[in-house]
């Protein structure tokens, strides 16, 4: 039942070959999932060109611009797969972005600026995203995004990431039973840490590793691939009574209280 042929799935937050979304796409790609990837272009193209690169055995038949902070470049994405595809099936939003300065240090120190971006682009483009995919969804869907226990629990540095992770998890929920009736379904994995460009910006990011290797009942953190397995799952038919959900694919750490 984990066959996804057929199916369109449009990935975003591939950076490198140590994103999360990466980890996805492949797993997507085993599974038989037509694939449309997004990268965050920037002047020089730069990122266009790795990611162009890291991707290209997945045979992505929809390679897309898209800055969430840039409205043009949505209507774009999703213009291009109405015409291109005509139906999605699954959107995978695996990004998020906070100053530096942000992620250590004291919380109260956080600027208006620092805490608008990081809500704007970490939280706010579930939301778009979800609406945009949502009429394109005409045979049901599933929508995934990418959380961490920083936004439910206190951990160090974690900071603006943390209230923004919250308002992720609950629009996780409000998106989700908005889109219910349209069988849409829409769920959040939330990651143990991993090493990644986004979470080399977090103070104290190896600390946090090393530490869920020595409580997690697994002993170790969890691989992009691990989380690209779950995703598959959860975008799966194996799924389709889920919605709504936060599924902690973090070797276990979440229950422990010591
Ligand atoms: N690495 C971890 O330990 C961990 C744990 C739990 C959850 N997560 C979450 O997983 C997701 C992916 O992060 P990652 O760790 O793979 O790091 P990553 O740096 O590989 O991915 C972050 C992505 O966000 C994209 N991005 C940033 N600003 C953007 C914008 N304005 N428009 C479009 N894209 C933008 C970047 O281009 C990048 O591809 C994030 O939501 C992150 O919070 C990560």
């Amino acid at each position: 039942m984990l066959d996804l042929s057929g199916k369109n799935a449009l990935v975003t937050g591939i950076a490198n070959n140590r994103s999360i979304a990466w980890g996805i796409a492949q797993q997507l790609h085993k599974a038989g999932a037509n694939l449309g990837v997004t990268y965050l272009p920037d002047d020089r193209g730069r990122f266009e060109k790795k990611v162009a690169e890291l991707v290209e055995p997945l045979n992505p038949s929809l390679f897309l611009p898209c800055d969430v902070q840039n409205d043009d470049q949505i209507r774009s994405t999703f213009d291009a797969i109405r015409d291109k595809w005509g139906r999605l099936d699954i959107l995978i939003h695996c990004l998020a972005f906070a100053n530096k300065d942000d992620l250590s240090g004291d919380f109260s120190n956080t600027t208006r600026a620092g805490f608008t971006q990081a809500l704007e682009i970490s939280t706010y483009s579930l939301v778009q995203l979800a609406g945009a995919a949502k009429p394109l969804m005409t045979e049901g869907g599933s929508i995934v995004t990418l959380t961490y226990l920083g936004g439910v629990k206190v951990i160090p540095n974690y900071n603006v990431m943390g209230i923004a992770k919250s308002g992720l998890e609950m629009s996780v929920r409000y998106l989700a039973s908005e889109m219910g009736p349209a069988n849409i379904r829409v769920n959040a994995i939330s990651a143990g840490p991993i090493r990644t460009l986004a979470s080399s910006a977090v103070g104290g990011i190896l600390d946090m590793i090393h530490h869920v290797e020595e409580v997690a009942p697994l002993r170790r953190t969890v691989t992009q691939t691990e989380v690209g397995n779950a995703a598959s799952f959860l975008c799966s038919d194996l799924a389709s009574g889920i919605t709504g959900q936060v599924l902690y694919v973090d070797a276990g750490y979440e229950i422990m209280g010591m």
